[in-house]
């Protein structure tokens, strides 16, 4: 990316990558970005994104699309890294967990060489997975996890915790900017429909009228933050004075049971769905809840948009999906 002639004006505009730009956060990421006047350049595999996330920002002449896998080096110029590129719903991760690794590990290696040679600012998408099966409740920045390294989610647990320490040893030696989000369950439009994540789960089986499967008793506990909240956090994040690395939490502290969540999608969509209850998967944390001190403190954020405001929003995208045939 090169700067046109008006960037050499000195106008705040920045060149900013985004990895996994066409998946559900990073398509969101990436038209926030370039709605405050930002040149994008959007890199993905297309593993579990897809054109379609980005079709609207195409026309737009600050955005470009790469196809390209971040397991490999990519030499590009630009003033910020957003490192969103994994998989992140268990029946992804899953399906290729050697590649779920790589892609966490090689893909922090290559996007913190990046940065490190043309000094740009890189934030790392991490997870509140790093906690694991947390013993601790509701979870701090400084609390060091639970996680089962040999299980079936180890590959993105242990991946995430890995690229975490690759930010902090990059930080440590060789002095780079670096900011790094534990990011929650967050929901919106634009999330997978089939890929086992609750809230679209349930959303694309009522809409459809058929069971809503809940796992367990559904008395474990989820909190459920909204996309454009989530979004907001990651660029305030960004903005953060270069002693600020985090790891800062960033979701919803209102927890919601899974059935209380069934109920309500059930009634916000009008569907006649009943409720059926499934085996818990393996390694299936029963409660998970961020404590926001930080977030608060250091961002001056907390989310703002209503459980029920964000379904309704989420709700009208899979209609659309639903009705045309869609991914959903
Ligand atoms: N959505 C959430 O609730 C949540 C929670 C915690 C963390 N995160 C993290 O945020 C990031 C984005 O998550 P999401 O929900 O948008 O998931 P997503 O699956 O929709 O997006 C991930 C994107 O990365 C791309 N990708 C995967 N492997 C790649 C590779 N090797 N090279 C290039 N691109 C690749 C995919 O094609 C996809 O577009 C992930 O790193 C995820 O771990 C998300």
């Amino acid at each position: 990316m090169h700067r046109n002639g008006d960037d050499l004006k000195g106008d705040a505009t920045k060149r900013i990558l985004v990895t996994g730009g066409a998946g559900f956060l990073g398509s969101h990421l990436c038209e926030r970005l370039l709605g405050e006047g930002h040149d994008v350049l959007c890199v993905d595999n297309f593993y579990t994104g897809s054109k379609e996330n980005v079709a609207n920002l195409m026309g737009n002449p600050r955005f470009e699309l790469l196809r390209h896998d971040v397991t490999f080096p990519l030499y590009v110029e630009v003033d910020e890294i957003y490192n969103l590129a994994c998989p992140a719903s268990p029946i992804h991760y899953q399906f290729d967990p050697v590649q779920t690794t790589k892609t966490s590990v090689h893909g922090a290696i290559n996007m913190l060489g990046l940065a490190k040679r043309i000094k740009a600012k890189i934030l790392q998408a991490s997870t509140s997975e790093v906690y694991g099966d947390p013993k601790v409740h509701p979870q701090t920045e400084d609390y060091w996890g639970h996680v089962n390294p040999i299980g079936i989610r180890g590959c993105y647990d242990e991946g995430k915790r890995c690229a975490e320490t690759l930010f902090f040893d990059y930080y440590r030696q060789h002095k780079l900017r670096i900011k790094v989000a534990r990011i929650f369950n967050t929901y919106g439009p634009r999330m997978h429909s089939n890929d086992g994540r609750v809230v679209s789960n349930f959303v694309v089986q009522a809409l459809k009228g058929e069971p809503i499967t809940v796992y367990g008793t559904g008395s474990q506990t989820r909190s459920f933050c909204y996309v454009d909240d989530l979004i907001d956090a990651l660029t305030r994040l960004m903005e953060t004075g270069d002693d600020f690395t985090g790891p800062v939490n960033l979701g919803s502290a209102r927890a919601f049971t899974i059935l209380e969540l069934a109920r309500k999608i059930i009634a916000l969509t009008g569907s006649r769905s009943s409720i059926v209850n499934e085996p818990l998967p393996s390694d299936d944390p029963i409660q998970r809840q961020p404590d926001l001190t930080l977030a608060r403190k250091a961002l001056d954020w907390a989310p703002t948009t209503a459980l029920d405001e964000g379904l309704k929003r989420t709700i009208a995208y899979f209609e659309g999906k639903v009705a045309t045939g869609g991914r959903a």
